[in-house]
């Protein structure tokens, strides 16, 4: 199969992370932080590794402000629920997905907070002054998503993280789409918190992701619960990442995204960015040639991680994304991609789109395969 869905999970991963993955199962795979025993150490061990790979690819001074979760969708929830009181008012992009809309939407309904959603241009893109217009004495929260998962627009994080610095506002980034495909540099970019999935660009395992919070943000825990710290009390610890950590880690599965970050690490970001980026710009490039194609993203390496959205005129993109796999073997995804901001603001909200996502490990054959195949379907359309 010729894998184009990497915006939704990267396949295949790196063959570290399987062989590394197998080996902790097999060998030292115990609770890490609740026993003494040799093996309880060696996963714990491994954990701490993997916060410290995840530090120095962010560039996150302290790893244990770095929180593991089982997703960013649940990173988010953290981060939104955990520092969001009743009437605060938080801005969002108009390309954000449901993992950030919809606890906002409860919150708005069943904690009074006020929710302001900057618009963007046909492709989505904002000009971060909106954001300063959206402004208000209560706003407590700016949230954005680093890159969009619908049409891989890149949003202006930076010029987002110095407003927020200087308003004294909380800068929550999404970085679902941008983590393993952008240089993040939490620093340089004023983010305050910062989620993001372990099996996207990060090359690791489903089931890992995590959430970075700088260290002096106060944050209520969503769940509470052991942690293999302070068992003596009833009470949940206050210290880093126990707070926000309680119950068993995935241990294998933070081993797995440990080698992944590895894995990029040895090829550089930079260098993988440039291959998807060839492969980015020839899909769109021969997509444009075709009369019946309307193309939702850029193709400009600044503007765009890594997918290209399309449709054919007249037909449902589930039926492209269905010939795609069924005749041809290619992996894409069609429909709404759980945006409805982002299909609203593409004006896609009633056909979807079909999605090519490119990952590190597809190649220039591979593209020019699945371009000759969308060729074969075009010509289909115009000969009905
Ligand atoms: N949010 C993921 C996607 O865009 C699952 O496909």
């Amino acid at each position: 199969m010729i894998y184009l869905d990497n915006a939704a999970t990267s396949y295949p991963k790196p063959k570290s992370v399987y062989e590394k993955m197998l080996s902790c199962m097999k060998k030292y795979c115990a609770n890490p932080g609740r026993g003494g025993h040799k093996m309880a150490l060696d996963s714990g061990r491994a954990i701490l590794k993997t916060r410290q790979i995840v530090a120095d690819f962010f560039n996150i001074k302290n790893p244990m402000q770095i929180v593991f979760t089982k997703n960013a969708t649940e990173a988010i929830n953290i981060a939104i629920k955990g520092v969001l009181k009743e009437g605060d008012h938080v801005i969002i992009t108009c390309m954000e997905h449901n993992s950030v809309i919809r606890p906002l939407k409860s919150m708005e309904k069943d904690k009074n907070i006020q929710l302001s959603i900057v618009k963007g241009n046909e492709f989505g893109e904002i000009d971060a002054e909106d954001i300063k217009k959206s402004l208000k004495e209560n706003t407590k929260l700016i949230v954005s998503t680093l890159s969009s998962n619908v049409n891989g627009i890149i949003m202006p994080v930076k010029e987002m993280g110095t407003i927020a610095k200087e308003k004294g506002i909380l800068f929550l980034v999404d970085a679902s789409q941008g983590a393993g495909c952008i240089k993040i540099d939490v620093n340089k970019l004023n983010i305050d918190m910062m989620a993001f999935p372990g099996h996207k660009g990060l090359l690791g395992p489903q089931g890992t992701g995590a959430l970075y919070v700088k260290e002096g943000i106060k944050i209520t825990p969503m769940m509470t619960g052991g942690t293999g710290s302070s068992s003596e009390s009833f009470m949940q610890p206050e210290i880093f990442p126990d707070i926000l950590e309680s119950g068993t880690l995935n241990t294998p599965g933070i081993v797995g995204l440990g080698c992944g970050i590895e894995f990029i690490n040895s090829i550089g970001i930079e260098n993988i960015n440039k291959s998807k980026h060839r492969l980015v710009k020839i899909i769109y490039e021969e997509l444009a040639e075709l009369k019946n194609v309307k193309l939702y993203s850029k193709s400009d390496i600044l503007k765009n991680s890594g997918s290209i959205a399309f449709n054919f005129d007249g037909v449902e993109s589930t039926e492209v994304s269905y010939v795609l796999d069924k005749v041809y073997n290619v992996a894409s995804r069609a429909g709404l991609h759980c945006s409805p901001l982002a299909h609203n603001t593409l004006k896609t909200i009633n056909t979807g789109t079909v999605r090519l996502s490119v990952g590190c490990f597809n190649n220039f054959e591979e593209i020019k395969m699945t371009l000759k195949f969308l060729r074969e379907i075009s010509e289909s359309i115009n000969n009905v």
